[in-house]
């Protein structure tokens, strides 16, 4: 072999072993987080709190794009415990993506160190406890990450920031709220909406003249919520780490689950502003505010709340017009319309419906006729170590069946590799559903009423989608999405809706192929922990 062929092979092994290890060199910030149980009083009376470090709502974490970060997590709660980052894509690792079926939970009085890379990311995300229904008493928080500064953003860069946590919100103990879903009844309709755990009393503070970027995301278990600020516009930059067309907006629907970004012009007269959510889809309607003030301001803000949207239509037709600045870059220097999404050939088609039934005398959720069950032992440890018995990939099927049955068993779907599927979410409820996907973000390409049928195809947007995690699905109608399976692991898909995914709208999708290569996935975390049949397997 001669110098000029062994050059490029050489530098081609260089490339790839430098985009494993390039981990090292990125930077660190580690997090030691307490978690406990504390009195709080969001509606002013006093309730069972689940607390970061003391803090309701927890800490937000300040990234950089390609950041490593390190968060021990340690449980002083009385039950176990476990965060998910949502939104988060855990490249090649659903070992850290802490839900049931790729974690074994935290024990009381004991520890679990996160270790993850927020390879190739920008944008507004959180985090939240993703097991019971400790979501219901806090341990969530923004995870807001931001350009390296040597890339550039398709907007002038705003003056400040600001990190809004909306969502509503239950006086009822998360234990008590539990226990309803446990016997087979509903959750209680909320209280009231928090922005950042208080009601009617945030005050985000800036200068005339400046323009800042709100981050808003629904932290809630329940209701889509409409965001809007008195006087001032709403000019759309980002969605779950995907740049926008720069639309203006007098509100923004933002269903449960889901982040936007928006940049906010202090362009009236100095004095204080209602900043407005309300929820949608509701009866009755709450709503909440917080202030928008400006420096130097002596009077409180006044005059009519501005009035948010009633009809479904308004959101579906605000929906469409969310997507994707195909020229603008986001985390990396290339352009985000590069993909051509639009081109690429369907491998698998799915069609996902969910379904609210009596199951054995009590309420359950289903997707396609199962209601899940996490099993006891994670799936992500059944699969790696080959233990039987845990989870097959025919309980759920691609497609509903015609029949309304619903039994109860563990969701698995199982997909190759470098899959680019199409999911059809179909909505049979009466109820707004919001469908999240770890490891993968996907393109919304279509939003209908009705049942889905294969000529609806001709209305998709195979151009300028929006990328995202978080998809709604209105009231008897269905969602598109398209999605490049690209990550590898054990990845859930549930309903953000938190009683839906609670008693059985959860599944997982395995994502594979039958090379053992670190290229493709991490070995499990020396310090994962074991339970189930996994228990008394020997440590790597
Ligand atoms: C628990 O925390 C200690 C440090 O306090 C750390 O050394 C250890 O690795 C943590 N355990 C796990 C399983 O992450
Ligand atoms: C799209 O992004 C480009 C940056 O590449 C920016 O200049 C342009 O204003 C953006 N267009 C819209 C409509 O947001």
């Amino acid at each position: 072999m001669n110098q000029a062929i062994i050059t490029p092979i050489f530098f081609g092994i260089l490339a790839c072993w430098s985009a494993i290890s390039v981990t090292a060199e990125d930077r660190y910030q580690f997090f030691t987080w307490e978690i406990t149980k504390g009195t709080i009083f969001p509606l002013g009376v006093p309730q069972e709190g689940i607390l970061i470090n003391g803090q309701f709502p927890g800490p937000t974490i300040e990234a950089i794009t390609n950041d490593n970060i390190v968060v021990n997590v340690i449980n002083k709660l009385d039950d176990k415990f476990l965060i998910t980052w949502s939104g988060i894509k855990q490249r090649r690792t659903s070992w850290q993506d802490g839900v049931l079926g790729t974690n074994c939970p935290i024990p009381p009085n004991s520890n679990w160190t996160y270790k993850f890379q927020v390879k190739d990311q920008v944008g507004t995300y959180t985090y939240f406890p993703s097991t019971k229904i400790h979501k219901a008493a806090g341990g969530f928080g923004g995870f807001n990450i931001a350009q390296r500064s040597t890339i550039a953003i398709p907007y002038p860069a705003p003056d400040g920031e600001f990190t809004l946590l909306v969502g509503d919100w239950s006086k009822t103990n998360h234990k008590v709220l539990r226990r309803l879903l446990d016997v087979g009844k509903s959750l209680p309709f909320p209280d009231a909406l928090l922005i950042n755990g208080v009601k009617d009393n945030a005050v985000f503070t800036g200068e005339a003249g400046k323009t800042y970027k709100f981050r808003v995301s629904n932290v809630g278990m329940a209701t889509s919520i409409n965001f809007r600020i008195q006087g001032h516009s709403l000019k759309l930059i980002e969605v779950e780490g995907a740049h926008t067309l720069q639309e203006t907006y007098e509100s923004l629907d933002v269903h449960v689950g889901q982040s936007m970004t928006v940049l906010v012009t202090l362009d009236k007269s100095i004095g204080d502003y209602y900043i407005v959510a309300s929820t949608r889809f509701t009866n009755p309607i709450l709503t909440t505010t917080a202030t928008l003030r400006y420096s130097g301001s002596n009077s409180k803000a006044s005059g009519l709340l501005p009035v948010g949207p009633t009809d479904v239509e308004w959101s579906i037709k605000q929906a469409r017009t969310i997507r994707l600045n195909l020229t603008a870059n986001a985390a990396r220097p290339n352009p985000q319309g590069s993909f051509h999404y639009g081109t690429i050939p369907v491998l698998r088609v799915l069609q996902l419906a969910n379904s609210k039934s009596i199951v054995n005398g009590k309420l359950r959720y289903a997707v396609n006729g199962i209601s899940h069950i996490n099993p006891s032992t994670p799936l992500k440890l059944a699969d790696w170590f080959n233990i039987p018995g845990i989870f097959d990939l025919n309980t759920i099927k691609d497609f509903p069946s015609s029949s309304k049955s619903v039994k109860l068993g563990t969701s698995v779907l199982g997909f190759t590799l470098h899959d680019f599927a199409e999911i059809i979410f179909q909505n049979d409820e009466n109820t707004i559903q919001s469908w999240h996907m770890d490891g993968s973000s996907f393109y919304v390409v279509g939003f209908g009423k009705g049942k889905w049928t294969p000529d609806v195809r001709r209305t998709y947007n195979l151009v300028d989608g929006i990328t995202r995690y978080t998809t709604q699905v209105y009231p008897n109608s269905w969602t598109t999405i398209l999605v490049s399976l690209d990550n590898k692991g054990m990845w859930n898909l549930r309903s953000a809706i938190w009683e839906n995914r609670y008693l059985g709208q959860d599944l997982y999708m395995r994502v594979w192929n039958n090379e053992q290569s670190l290229y493709t996935e991490t070995n499990v975390p020396l310090n994962a922990l074991f339970c189930g049949k996994a228990k008394h397997l020997p440590k790597l």
